[in-house]
């Protein structure tokens, strides 16, 4: 016998309508250590006898009398009740083997039959049976799991079929169970931008894809499919998961329009500030600009990220707001400046850090706006920082504004010419401005990358030369 090991006393209950070999049977299972529940006669007794005192095997004869046979019988014991039946029969036509066979029977005896027999018998479908009610729980676990995960799971056999699909599978691909299986996948499982199969699969690791489920929906889903694993050298299909992120999706995308319109805010805001100080002071906004499109091109030479790049132009654009505290006479004067005229201009950048500085801009415009007249020696203001003290973004700025200046003509004085300004940088590089800088603003203007003299540039220009 070896590993059929007796399993305790097992209990059986016998079904056989021919009282004789009803008892003698009652005692050969008892001979051999079982206990038996009870002996009964028909089908039909079946469920009140395994109420009051359920077995774990039940011994059958195929032919019963009554309504219920001893195969019907037998199919509701395992199906319903989870115990396993051995056939008795006396003889054995075929037609009721093909039907006893239906029913997934645990073993035949064919009387007459020896105790040894019996045993062996009742021993392999006991074994049987705790071996297919382990397979069925485990089976039912993970039916459980599927069900209960929030992914949508679709496993393809090796020929590429969907073999199971599970409920959030199908109410994301709009198919249901019945129809998906048995389906290519490329059928179920639409993909917009990929049409066949393969290219489905070859898709490796998580990405995101469009579906386009039954009823035509386009449904952003993220994927990852695996292999199974391989059975004796053959590939043994896969699993594909998947979930729904249109709700991702959409917040990403609000998120995206939120801050397109914040920045169109924040543009509209920097012009509108600066259209106030052009209706005053028509000089500054030309100025301011032009700084700004040297500012920006400088940050972008050196390779800033585009929010910085932002960041400077926005903050050049706004650099001598702080001018508008300064007397209109004053700016405008057409001589040179007293000492004390001179003491008043320099008041701009903390004017116009204390204007700014209650704006929450994702940049720190007020304290460029603050250090754009510090320079790196320390002999700048209002605060006189040193190098490392001083903004990137500030020290860009310083050199922009100073080009600028130096190459416009002032209304006290006409303009030194580009030559002149690009010497200034150059002459005072790492003394007065960021080496750095002045480098990318040399290589701009060397390179003629750079020019104030641009159609977005002569306007102001203009503008500001018809005031001087
Ligand atoms: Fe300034
Ligand atoms: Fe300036």
């Amino acid at each position: 016998m070896g590993v059929f090991k007796k399993m305790g006393r097992a209990k059986i209950l016998i079904v056989e309508d021919e009282n004789l070999v009803a008892r003698d049977l009652a005692n050969m299972v008892k001979t051999l250590g079982y206990e038996v529940t009870d002996v009964i006669q028909t089908g039909e007794a079946v469920l009140k006898s395994i109420n009051q005192n359920p077995p774990d095997l039940a011994l059958m004869d195929i032919v019963l009398k009554g309504s219920l046979d001893g195969i019907s019988a037998a199919s509701i014991l395992w199906e319903e009740h989870s115990i396993p039946v051995v056939y008795i029969t006396s003889f054995a036509d075929d037609l009721t083997f093909e039907r006893a066979k239906l029913t997934e029977p645990f073993g035949y005896l064919i009387k007459p039959f020896e105790e040894r027999e019996l045993e062996l018998t009742i021993e392999t479908a006991l074994y049987k049976a705790k071996m297919q009610l382990l397979l069925k729980e485990k089976e039912q676990w993970l039916s459980t799991i599927l069900r209960s995960i929030g992914d949508g799971i679709i496993v393809l056999n090796p020929e590429g079929k969907v073999s199971l699909i599970n409920p959030v599978a199908q109410k994301i691909t709009g198919w249901s169970e019945r129809e998906a299986i048995g389906q290519p996948l490329d059928e179920v499982f639409k993909s917009k931008e990929i049409s066949t199969q393969n290219q489905i699969l070859e898709a490796s690791g998580l990405h995101e894809t469009v579906l386009i489920s039954r009823d035509g929906q386009e449904i952003p889903v993220e994927q990852i499919i695996t292999p199974l694993p391989e059975e004796k050298g053959k590939g043994a299909g896969q699993v594909i998961v998947f979930r729904d992120i249109s709700l991702r999706k959409k917040v990403e995308q609000e998120l995206k329009e939120s801050w397109a319109r914040l920045h169109r805010t924040l543009e509209g805001t920097i012009q509108a500030i600066s259209t106030t100080i052009e209706m005053r002071d028509p000089y500054t906004a030309g100025h301011q600009r032009r700084v700004a499109r040297l500012a920006e091109a400088i940050a972008r030479e050196l390779q800033l990220s585009t929010a910085q790049v932002e960041g400077i132009k926005f903050a050049a654009e706004i650099h001598d707001i702080g001018k508008i505290y300064v007397p209109a006479e004053i700016l405008s004067k057409p001589t040179k400046l007293t000492e004390l005229e001179y003491t008043i201009i320099k008041t701009h950048p903390q004017a116009g850090y204390e204007i700014l500085k209650n704006i929450e801009f994702p940049w720190p415009i007020a304290e460029i706006v603050l250090q754009h007249h510090e320079r790196i020696n320390g002999s700048g203001y209002p605060q006189a920082l040193k190098n490392g003290q001083i903004l990137l973004e500030a020290r860009i700025l310083a050199v922009a504004d100073v080009v600028e200046a130096m190459s416009s003509h002032r209304p006290y004085r006409p303009s030194f010419g580009i030559d002149k300004a690009l010497d200034e940088i150059k002459a005072n590089k790492g003394i007065l401005y960021d080496s750095e800088v002045v480098e990318a603003c040399l290589r701009l203007f060397a390179e003629a990358r750079f020019s104030f003299e641009s159609p977005n540039s002569n306007r102001f220009q203009l503008h500001g030369a018809k005031k001087a």
